[in-house]
């Protein structure tokens, strides 16, 4: 079963000007941890808002938890966290999770074993009298998690939650999520920090200018291109056979690297080379970041409105 499903959804701005979200199309599947990551301005945002119901779409249709986002009962199963989100500072992150619990229909009962359960698994148990103006970046992260886990949802959205936090922090937040998500929880992350999303999700999708480039796990992004250097003695027929073969290829002085799709590309590229008599010195395999594949992606023209 699908969390989230999008149909051809998008969304303008500005009487159709500012075409934030185009014909964008996605299945998440239950129980993962799933990122969109994309530039800014790219149109996450958006997407969340609209799922969630904050900003009604142009056009196309979406489901949460196999129902319309349309229905209110499937907000009662959401959980979200903006970006940049903020709490009156004069109040403690008990009194909050208090205030927002019972705005969000807790009674008292699910309230005195909900709030320290939760301060808890955030880890902010030992400040949770302290008023939030003391709190770090992170612990405020920390606490908006804990005010979108309040209700106990099956599916949280996290518009940039390690946003400007330090490593300490994110490292923090990431292995709280992995833990939710361990639990059955599904998490949908917004993002533009590709480091964080390289080491915590189960998918990743890459949004530009509102429409899905992109999408697979870490894996996929990085066997897309599989990278070798390759150092020869003699130059003269590697440049031929790798537009022959159709391998991408970039030179400095004797050292070629290659980006090829498998194994099987490699060693019929291995054995031109030998044909040819030409002397293989090293072949080294470069492992490729989603960093690198990200911003090749971004850089390249594929993508781009009309
Ligand atoms: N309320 C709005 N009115 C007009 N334009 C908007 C509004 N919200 C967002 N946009 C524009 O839509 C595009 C996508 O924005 P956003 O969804 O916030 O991107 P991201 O979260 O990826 O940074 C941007 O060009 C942004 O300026
Ligand atoms: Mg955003």
């Amino acid at each position: 079963m699908y969390a989230v499903e999008t149909f051809e959804l998008s969304k303008f701005y500005s009487h159709g000007r500012i075409k934030a979200l185009q014909d964008f199309s996605l299945q998440v599947e239950k129980g993962k941890i799933f990122s969109l990551l994309g530039p800014n301005g790219a149109g996450k945002t958006t997407l969340i808002k609209v799922l969630i119901g904050i900003v009604h779409q142009t056009s196309g249709h979406a489901k949460l938890l196999n129902q319309s986002i349309n229905k209110v009962s499937v907000h009662k199963k959401i959980g979200y966290l903006a970006e940049n989100h903020r709490f009156p500072e004069f109040l403690s992150a008990h009194q909050i999770l208090h205030y927002y619990g019972k705005m969000a229909g807790l009674g008292p009962s699910q309230l005195k074993k909900q709030i320290p359960a939760l301060l808890k698994t955030v880890n902010l148990h030992r400040w949770e009298n302290v008023k939030i103006r003391k709190y770090s970046k992170g612990m405020m992260q920390r606490l908006g998690l804990a005010h979108a886990l309040l209700n106990e949802p099956e599916l949280i959205f996290l518009d940039e939650p390690t946003d400007g936090i330090d490593p300490v922090g994110r490292r923090q937040i990431r292995d709280l999520l992995k833990s939710l998500r361990d639990e059955g929880v599904t998490i949908f992350v917004n993002s533009h920090l590709l480091s964080e999303v390289e080491r915590m999700s189960d998918e990743v999708a890459i949004l530009k200018q509102g429409k899905l480039i992109q999408r697979g796990t870490v894996e996929d992004f990085i066997s897309i291109k599989e990278q070798y250097q390759i150092r020869l003695d003699s130059a003269d027929t590697m440049q031929n056979i790798c537009n022959d073969m159709k391998v991408p290829i970039k030179r400095e002085n004797d050292l070629f690297t290659v980006s090829v799709q498998d194994d099987q590309q490699l060693n019929r590229l291995i054995d031109r080379l030998r044909q040819s008599k030409t002397m293989i010195l090293a072949v080294i395999p470069k492992k490729i970041t989603l960093e690198d594949y990200f911003i090749d992606i971004i850089e390249d023209k594929k993508g781009e409105s009309d």
